[in-house]
This record gives C-alpha cells, sequence and structure tokens, in this order.
C-alpha cells in the first residue's frame, strides 16, 4: 500500500500553491518523452491550484515547450439532456474546465460530454480512460470530496470500489450540495445523472492530491481515512490506494482528524510567506530535458525532496 500523508496549511492559498509546486515538478521529474495525464476535478476546491498552476506556467518556456507531453482528463460530467455542443449549460464542467485549466499549454483534453448519448458516450469515455490509462507513463489524480457523503468524482456511496466510468444518479445530498454551491440553492435546476470516472479507475493513478478545506470538510474527513473502509464512503476506497496520496488541508477541515486522532497524525506545513517567492523554488533551468536527473545543481537544493521541503518550512509548534 502507499503512504497517505496529511499536510496541513495555514490556509487554502499556501495548500494550493504547494499543490501547484508539486504537479509542476512532478511532470519535471518525467524523462522528456514520458507522457503524463493530470486528472482534474471541478469543484470549489481546486480552483486556486488552477489559478497559482497556470501563473507557474505562464513563466515557464518549459512548461510550454513539455506540454505535448501532459494531457488533462476530467473526472466527472453531468448528463444535460437538451444541451449541445454550440450550447452547453451554465453548470457546465466542459465550460469550467475551459476557463480555467485548460488554458493551461497542454497535449490534449478529456471529458464525458454532457450533450450526447448517456449510454454511447458511457461506453466511448470508458475505452478512452482504459486507453490513456495502459498508454500514459504517469497519472497524477487531483480531487475533491463530497461534503457529507465522501463521494469522490460522482461515485456515490454504494458504489463498488473496482467500478469503472459509468452513468450515476446522483443521490439527494450531492444535488444539494451542489445547488447550494453553484445552482443559487434551487435543487430542481442540478441535473439528476452524471457519467464519471470509477472509483477503481481513480485508483489506477501513481498519485493522487485530494484538497479539501472548511468544516463542512471535517468529519466526512475522519470517517473517510480514520475509520474501516466502506463503500458508505466511497473516499475511504483510497484507504487502499497503492501509489502515494496528499491530502491537503486547512485548519479547520483537518480539525475532527486532529480532535480525534491526536495532532501528531497531520503535518504542519506552513510556505514561505512571500508571494513573490513561492514561485521561485521550481524554477526549471530551461536548458535542462530532464531537470532531476544528473544534474548536480539540482541534487544540492532539491527542494521537492519531501524531507528537506518539511525541515525549511514546518511551522514552529512542530
Ligand atoms: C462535485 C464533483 C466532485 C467534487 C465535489 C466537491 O460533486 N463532482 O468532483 O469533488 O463536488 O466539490 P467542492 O470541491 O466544491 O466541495
Amino acid at each position: 500500500m502507499g503512504e497517505i500523508n496529511f499536510l496541513m496549511f495555514p490556509n487554502k492559498e499556501q495548500a494550493s500553491k504547494y499543490a501547484a509546486n508539486k504537479i509542476y515538478n512532478v511532470f519535471g521529474e518525467l524523462k522528456s518523452d514520458e507522457t503524463m495525464i493530470l486528472g482534474t476535478a471541478t469543484g470549489q476546491s481546486p480552483v486556486l491550484l488552477y489559478q497559482y498552476l497556470k501563473e507557474l506556467v505562464d513563466e515557464s518556456d518549459w512548461w510550454k515547450r513539455e506540454s505535448q507531453y501532459i494531457t488533462f482528463r476530467q473526472l466527472d460530467n453531468y448528463v444535460s439532456p437538451g444541451s449541445s455542443k454550440d450550447n452547453l449549460p451554465p453548470y457546465s464542467y466542459q465550460r469550467e474546465l475551459e476557463e480555467s485549466i485548460w488554458q493551461i499549454p497542454n497535449a490534449g483534453t478529456m471529458i464525458p460530454k454532457e450533450y450526447e448519448d448517456p449510454s454511447k458516450e458511457c461506453a466511448r469515455y470508458a475505452e478512452e480512460v482504459n486507453l490513456s490509462t495502459q498508454n500514459a507513463d504517469y497519472i497524477v489524480q487531483i480531487l475533491g470530496i463530497g461534503d457529507n457523503d465522501g463521494h469522490i468524482a460522482f461515485n456515490m456511496p454504494g458504489d463498488a470500489f473496482d467500478s469503472t466510468v459509468h452513468i450515476v444518479k446522483l443521490n439527494e445530498e450531492t444535488r444539494q450540495s451542489n445547488a447550494n454551491k453553484f445552482f443559487n440553492g434551487d435543487i430542481a435546476k442540478v441535473p439528476k445523472e452524471a457519467i464519471t470516472m470509477g472509483v477503481g479507475d481513480i485508483c489506477k493513478s501513481d498519485f493522487i492530491i485530494l484538497l479539501a478545506f472548511g468544516k463542512k470538510k471535517a468529519d466526512i474527513l475522519w470517517k473517510a481515512f480514520f475509520q474501516p473502509p466502506t463503500t458508505d464512503v466511497p473516499a475511504s476506497a483510497l484507504q487502499n490506494f497503492e501509489g502515494d496520496l496528499f491530502v491537503l488541508l486547512d485548519p479547520e477541515s483537518a480539525s475532527t482528524i486532529i480532535q480525534k486522532e491526536g495532532e501528531e497524525s497531520i503535518i504542519e506545513i506552513e510556505m514561505v510567506d512571500d508571494d513573490e517567492e513561492w514561485w521561485l523554488y521550481t524554477d526549471i533551468d530551461d536548458d535542462e530535458e530532464n531537470f532531476y536527473d544528473d544534474d548536480e545543481e539540482y541534487d544540492d537544493e532539491d527542494f521537492f525532496d519531501d524531507d528537506d521541503y518539511f525541515d525549511g518550512y514546518e511551522s514552529d509548534d512542530e
């Protein structure tokens, strides 16, 4: 089994900067012709991460040159009868991604399309997900978590841990929570179905970053990671994930875990406070194709070797 790292930052801004750095550097560690899938999630949790990743990329000729090797693969999308390619609904995940992370240079984007016939689109996406998983050299998955039921992507409680791309009927809780966040509280406007990658697909990633901020995530995080895994809480499948999992928290979302499991279950991190400097550590030398390999200069200050990183930036209370 892989390692689960619970990292608590002073706020979601710092957590998101850390996540952006992590992704940028994972990509930088690949050999020059290796491909990476960056699995994207929608919702509020990754919004700042996408913004910061774009800031990094805007400074980076290196990424622009290597972007032909990175594909963005979306976890899920609503099914939206009556919409069309040229008339996407206002809540369209495609629209949301086009306005954020898809603006970052990339080799391609993958998403289940809300306007196609659901069962045909589900079969097409299942094939696309399988093929891309087989062909990618490295898969990084970004995840959020459902506030009350612990859903990941749109896998509802009860979905099997080995599930693949499928159509889901969204439960009342998820629809109400999404209505509050994105539909002015009007549950009638929230679609009733979605196409989602399965828990099994998600667990084929090499590396997962789960972002969860605010009090409303606190209890479900504890249930998902500190209680026995159960399909009633889809995120609890991640306890058996074989790759590395980083759960990035703020003090509010970490509160139940700290209360029930003690402070030692969480690593506290405080990054440099200076906005001007947070991204400097990721400066990838444009002359280096593969910046970590055989590179004395970077070996000395391998900032993203986690131990060094924590040494430098752990909070004083540690
Ligand atoms: C939706 C998405 C999930 C997301 C979840 C939490 O249901 N399908 O991928 O993780 O909401 O969203 P938020 O990050 O806004 O709390």
